[in-house]
């Protein structure tokens, strides 16, 4: 049973997951710090709290890291106090916990992995670091995906396409060459004049409008890289081009349907032809960019057109959650007592590495 905890950005995310029980004579069961959730049956969500700061950064129009890192020493308590309720758990059911060290803004992440460490640290229990991209990934063992699997991740900051060959052991096969597909969302929803958080804006707004409206470029970079600097550009353009439009509310819906469409659609052309060529029947999805209602839809139907099984998480295991940390832990080795004092939050420097070894011919992270 490990109490997780989130702040990678503006939620403030705690959660309590039953990783599964470790078979008899294993590591974890001889009182190791492992855990082998893998290997010993589902995990199980026994509650999940995510306290959003929206309406905090909503008047900035987006993060402002330092107010996130402020909300995040005020919400904490609660969020984990909430956590212990829903589960129905005590400290004294807890085997460990688990936390994000990054990336992400390094002050609110500091803000989460400062609170694991003084609670795990108080309680002698083993400590697991759980890195946000493995946690998106992981969304999608909440609905019983077994590697290998291709695996989308699309979040505000990343759009990884990955092989995950056994556990949460995976191989970067494509990423964004210049903007994530939630920055994308969020940038487009900007230029339509939608309020912050944008992606969400966008979505609800595009579900009035025509996606074939307009036919906004798709930029079908080569292999299973994406890219989506070019789309937001576009609509820039568009949008000087026709400026009457922006004060039409059906035109408005229109093109963010059409915007909309062109993200989807790289997304999940390259997610499916990914599994294609790589001979695997299984697609999961993860990231706030899942949580997308059109995304939603078409991976299902291409999926099941093609034959693939497609595994696509509850929005609210989509967006930033520590649940998702938790089913990522279920997976890993925890460090233990009182050895994870000195671990480190990082912005994004295993996200870059793993990228420049993969331009070096080959990528492994676990
Ligand atoms: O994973 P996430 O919650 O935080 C990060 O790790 O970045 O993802 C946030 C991103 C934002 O760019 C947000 O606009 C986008 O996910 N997003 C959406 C939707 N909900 C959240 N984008 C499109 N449609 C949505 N419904
Ligand atoms: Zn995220």
């Amino acid at each position: 049973m490990l109490l997780c905890l989130e702040t990678s950005c503006d939620d403030t995310s705690a959660a309590v997951v039953d990783t599964g029980a470790a078979p008899p004579g294993s590591a974890a069961a001889a009182g190791s710090a492992a855990t082998a959730g893998a290997a010993g049956g589902p995990a199980v969500i026994r509650s999940s709290i995510v306290s959003s700061q929206h309406e905090f950064h909503a008047v900035f129009g987006g993060v402002v890291p330092e107010v996130a890192s402020r909300r995040h020493t005020e919400l904490l308590a609660g969020a984990v106090a909430d956590a212990f309720d829903e589960a129905g758990v005590t400290w004294d059911d807890l085997d460990g916990l688990a936390v994000t060290t990054g990336p992400g803004l390094i002050g609110a992440l500091l803000v989460g992995l400062a609170a694991a460490k003084a609670m795990a640290y108080a309680r002698r229990l083993p400590l697991t670091p759980v890195d946000h991209l493995q946690g998106h990934l992981a969304a999608g063992y909440a609905l019983g995906v077994e590697a290998p699997f291709v695996s989308l991740t699309a979040s505000g900051g990343h759009t990884l396409l990955s092989v995950v060959e056994h556990g949460i052991e995976f191989r970067v096969v494509g990423r964004t060459l210049d903007d994530a597909a939630g920055e994308a969302f969020d940038k487009g929803a900007r230029l339509l004049g939608l309020p912050y958080p944008g992606g969400r804006e966008l979505d609800l707004l595009a579900a009035q409008g025509d996606p074939a409206a307009v036919v906004f470029p798709r930029s079908l970079p080569h292999g299973f890289d994406f890219s989506f600097s070019g789309l937001k550009t576009a609509l820039l353009y568009y949008l000087r081009e026709h400026p009457d439009e922006a004060g039409s509310e059906a035109r408005r819906a229109s093109l963010a349907a059409s915007y909309q469409e062109a993200i989807v659609d790289q997304l999940v052309s390259k997610t499916v032809r990914c599994a294609e060529q790589e001979g695997l029947r299984r697609v999961a999805v993860g990231g706030g960019v899942a949580a997308n209602s059109r995304l939603r839809r078409r991976l299902a139907e291409v999926c099941e057109q093609r034959g693939l099984e497609a595994f696509i998480p509850p929005v609210a295991l989509c967006t930033d959650n520590a649940a998702m940390v938790g089913l990522a832990a279920a997976h890993l080795g925890a460090v233990p007592w009182p050895d994870y004092l000195d671990l480190d939050a990082y912005a994004s420097e295993p996200a870059l590495n793993a990228l420049r070894r993969r331009s070096q011919g080959g990528d492994r992270r676990s």
